[in-house]
Order: C-alpha cells, then sequence, then structure tokens
C-alpha cells in the first residue's frame, strides 16, 4: 500500500474540514458576564443533575439560585456544587411558585421528566430537560400539545452530541457531499459491568437502581441508545420508517427487569440503516483503531466512513472526543443528485492511497485560513502533522454539555430554537419507545405507529 505524503494528508484533511464550513459551528452561545445570567434552578440532583451543576459552573449566561430533590442525602450533597446560600426545595412545584426562577434544568428519572416539564412549561417556564425527553407514548403527543401553546417558552433535551463541534463537523462533510451517499450506521455502547448502584438500605433499592424497573426507566434504549439514534436521524437527515430487534436480560440475572442487552436494526426512508447494539457484558470498541473504549458511531457513505464519538464526560482528558476520516476506494460513481464539491483544493490525491490510514477530524482552530498569519499557519500545519503520525489528536476547546448548556440560556435570551429542540426530544423518544415495543413484541414496529399509541388519557 502506497503511503500518503504529509502534504497530501495534510492539504486532504484541512479541505475536508474547510470545506465542512467548520467556521460557522461550534456552539454560538453568546458570551455574558459572570454572576448575571438567566435565574434556574436545577431540579434533580443525583448524578447528572451534580454532573451538570459542576460544569453550569464554569459557564456564562445562567444563575443557578436554587436545587430541588426529594430525596434529602441528593440534594445535601449537590449544594457543594452550587454558589454559596442557593434555595433548598424538596418539591419542583414548590420551585415553580417562586417568581424569581425563570427556567428549570430537569434531571429526574426518566418517568418524572414529563410531569416536571409539563409543570414547569405550565408555570411559564423555559426548561432543559435531560434524554430521554419522555417516557411514554401519550406523553409524546401531550408535550408536543403543550409546546405548541406556549411558542415563546424554550425546551432543550440534553442530547449533547448535537453541540459538539466533531458531530458538527460531520454533518457538514455529509451536507457537503464528502461522504458520498451515506447508506449505513453503525453504533455501539458497550460496557463490562452490572451498572448496580451500592443501596444501604434495600427499601430504596427501586428508587436508587430506577434505570433497573419498568415502572420508571426505558433501559438502555433511553440510556444509552437515544444518544446514538439521534445521531443517526441527524446525520440521516431523516427519522426511521421502522425498528426490529432482540433484548434480553441474559447474563446479570440480578432481578433487573429492563435488558442487560439490546440489538436493533432501524430502517431508514431511502433503505438507509441504522444497526445498533448495547451490550453489559465486554466494553471493547473496535472504531477508532480501539483508541476509545464503550461507545461510538461508524458512519459509512459510498465514499468514506466516518469514526466518531464524543468525550467521556466525567475524564475528558482520558477519553476525549475523536474523529477519523477514512476515504472509500473506487467509490461508485453512481449519481446521488448530491453535488461533491472539489474538496481537494489544488491537490491531486489518490484516495486508494488513504484507505489504510484514516485522517483526524479537524476542527475550526486548526484548519487553516488565507486570513492567518505567516507563524499562525506554520502552527496549524505542525498541528495537522502531530495529528496525522499519531502523536497528538484534535481536541474540542469545550465540553459539548457547556457548549448546550450556555445555549440553553442563550434561547432563553434571545427566544431563539435549540439545536436539540422540543422535535428532535420527541423523535428521540419515539425511537426509544418503539424500539422497546419492537423488542418486547418481536415484531418490526413502524414509527407511524406513534401517532396512534397513547391517544387515550394521560394516566
Ligand atoms: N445527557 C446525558 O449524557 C446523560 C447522562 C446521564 C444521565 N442522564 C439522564 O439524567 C437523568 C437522571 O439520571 P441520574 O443518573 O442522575 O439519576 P439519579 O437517580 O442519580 O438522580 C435523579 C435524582 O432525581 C431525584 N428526583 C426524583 N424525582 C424527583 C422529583 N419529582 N423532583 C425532584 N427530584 C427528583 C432523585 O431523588 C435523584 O436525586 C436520567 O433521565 C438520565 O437518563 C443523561
Amino acid at each position: 500500500m502506497a503511503q500518503i505524503t504529509r502534504r497530501e494528508a495534510i492539504q486532504t484533511a484541512a479541505a475536508a474540514a474547510a470545506a465542512a464550513g467548520l467556521g460557522a459551528c461550534g456552539g454560538s452561545a453568546q458570551r455574558a458576564t459572570k454572576g448575571e445570567g438567566v435565574p434556574y434552578v436545577l431540579i434533580g440532583a443525583g448524578d447528572r443533575g451534580s454532573f451538570l451543576l459542576k460544569r453550569l459552573a464554569g459557564t456564562v449566561g445562567g444563575r443557578c439560585v436554587g436545587i430541588c430533590d426529594t430525596y434529602e442525602p441528593n440534594l445535601r450533597n449537590a449544594l457543594q456544587f452550587a454558589p454559596a446560600g442557593v434555595k433548598q426545595y424538596r418539591d419542583h412545584r414548590a420551585v415553580l411558585d417562586d417568581k424569581e426562577v425563570q427556567a428549570v434544568i430537569i434531571a429526574t428519572p426518566l418517568y418524572r421528566h414529563f410531569d416536571v416539564t409539563r409543570d414547569a412549561l405550565e408555570a411559564g417556564r423555559h426548561a432543559f430537560c435531560e434524554k430521554s425527553l419522555v417516557f411514554r407514548a401519550e406523553e409524546v403527543h401531550a408535550l408536543r400539545a403543550l409546546c405548541e401553546a406556549r411558542p415563546r417558552q424554550v425546551l432543550q433535551t440534553g442530547l449533547q452530541r448535537r453541540y459538539s463541534p466533531f458531530y458538527q463537523a460531520a454533518r457538514q462533510m455529509i451536507e457537503k457531499g464528502l461522504l458520498g451517499d451515506v447508506m449505513h450506521i453503525r453504533a455501539q455502547w458497550h460496557r463490562n459491568g452490572a451498572g448496580r448502584r451500592p443501596v444501604q438500605d434495600p427499601k430504596l433499592e427501586r428508587q436508587i437502581n430506577w434505570r433497573f424497573y419498568k415502572e420508571y426507566s426505558a433501559g438502555p434504549a433511553a440510556e444509552l441508545a437515544s444518544h446514538q439514534m439521534d445521531v443517526a436521524d441527524w446525520m440521516f437527515g431523516a427519522t426511521p420508517e421502522f425498528v426490529s430487534g432482540v433484548g434480553g436480560i441474559d447474563y446479570w440475572k440480578d432481578g433487573r427487569e429492563t435488558y442487560d442487552n439490546i440489538h436493533l436494526i432501524f430502517r431508514y426512508p431511502r433503505g438507509q440503516k441504522l444497526v445498533y447494539t448495547s451490550i453489559s457484558y465486554n466494553g471493547h470498541c473496535d472504531l477508532l483503531y480501539g483508541k476509545r473504549p464503550n461507545f461510538g458511531e461508524e458512519i459509512c457513505g459510498t465514499a468514506g466512513t466516518l469514526h466518531i464519538t464524543i468525550g467521556d464526560a466525567a475524564n475528558p482528558a482520558v477519553g476525549p472526543a475523536m474523529g477519523m476520516w477514512f476515504s472509500e476506494p473506487n467509490a461508485p460513481k453512481k449519481e446521488t443528485g448530491k453535488k461533491s464539491e472539489n474538496w481537494v483544493a489544488g491537490a491531486t490525491v489518490s484516495t486508494e492511497k488513504m484507505t489504510s490510514k484514516g485522517l483526524p477530524l479537524l476542527l475550526p482552530k486548526d484548519v487553516v485560513q488565507r486570513s492567518d498569519g505567516f507563524l499562525e499557519k506554520e502552527l496549524k500545519f505542525a498541528r495537522q502533522w502531530l495529528y496525522k503520525h499519531d502523536i497528538a489528536a484534535p481536541e474540542e476547546d469545550r465540553n459539548p454539555v457547556d457548549l448546550s448548556l450556555e445555549d440553553f440560556f442563550r434561547c432563553v435570551r434571545t427566544g431563539a430554537r435549540p439545536r436539540a429542540d422540543l422535535e428532535v426530544g420527541l423523535a428521540d423518544s419515539t425511537g426509544v419507545i418503539l424500539s422497546n415495543l419492537a423488542m418486547e413484541e418481536g415484531r418490526r414496529v413502524f414509527y407511524s405507529e406513534i401517532g396512534k399509541l397513547g391517544r387515550g388519557p394521560l394516566s
């Protein structure tokens, strides 16, 4: 296999990123002064809520004025991550009685997403609600109706990949035709472990390990796959026609009711497929040369492939966001209707030479611009060379969770529509609900079925 030269690699990777229009993306939060901002309360201060509070402490645009949790130990624990003296609430309705509060950030277990979000919206507040946005089919319809009646209020879903510069670059590469016709996505979230939380008092088992019980949780489809179903919808630019799959409780037979493994196939309108697996007894991931374990996506087009994964939220230094681009040798010449741009500006790169090794997906800061000075250009070329030779890797400057939270506050201030808006959240929740139905009933479930499901009164 012929080796690609330094110059070819750099030109190709840079041209890909430039063609992807990266200068225009990357979370559009306007900077605001620290200490000012939208007064908000966090509702649900467990693992995720505490994590969000830590991230929020380093962001601008919002001002934490309170924490709400029904479980005293979690409320007390989360106080350490909030500004001193914030108000404490044990009931979310008391938060909504407080006139100072403009927005709420909801990180309750899935079965409490809808009622807390509904109450917040009905009380005139803006809401950021964690994924998966809603739990049951009837809530899909009810939340849509509620939001349509309140167009001035912001509703954002906690799907942070939408705010990642890497994922935005991937989407723009697809839009520009750099991957050809994208027909296949493979996604996985594999882990090795029961995922069981320790419980001191057996009476608290269902409350603490709510993810294992169908009364409260939609299992791995909601907790893990929801992120990647959303990625596939975004990259394909469509929602699926149907889903089929197999799930089981096959390894961790510990009293749980929700699956410990799921295997799903989604068919999209032009025959594109998302092939998805989540298992809990092996954490290996063969994407990105095995550099990151657990989770990621492989996006396959007729002209190329992307491997991509988000940074490990808890430890991005150990598990950074990564993206690799592999060009497809001898790509078919079939007319796709999409205009593929002349993306290798001025350079003739044989795609055959690129098959053995992927090129890192570049972020805007690494792309050489015409306006760059000599030194800046040289620095960028040097960084690209280091990436190409695996000595360093492109890194997102900011955590997508931070970008998503700042953008929520920007939307509250400006009335703009979030990237991960109501419809993104509802499409995602629909995918979760129908995937579980497909696995439970052992049949192909069509997305059109959501129109009829859950049309009775809300229980
Ligand atoms: N976007 C992401 O990447 C991401 C990551 C992790 C978790 N999440 C989501 O965040 C949510 C919370 O997950 P978690 O792991 O933090 O759960 P958790 O059990 O650790 O925390 C949930 C907290 O909500 C509290 N709570 C329950 N009902 C409440 C109510 N009515 N009012 C106020 N507080 C209430 C609980 O007492 C608990 O402290 C889930 O929906 C999960 O899917 C999202």
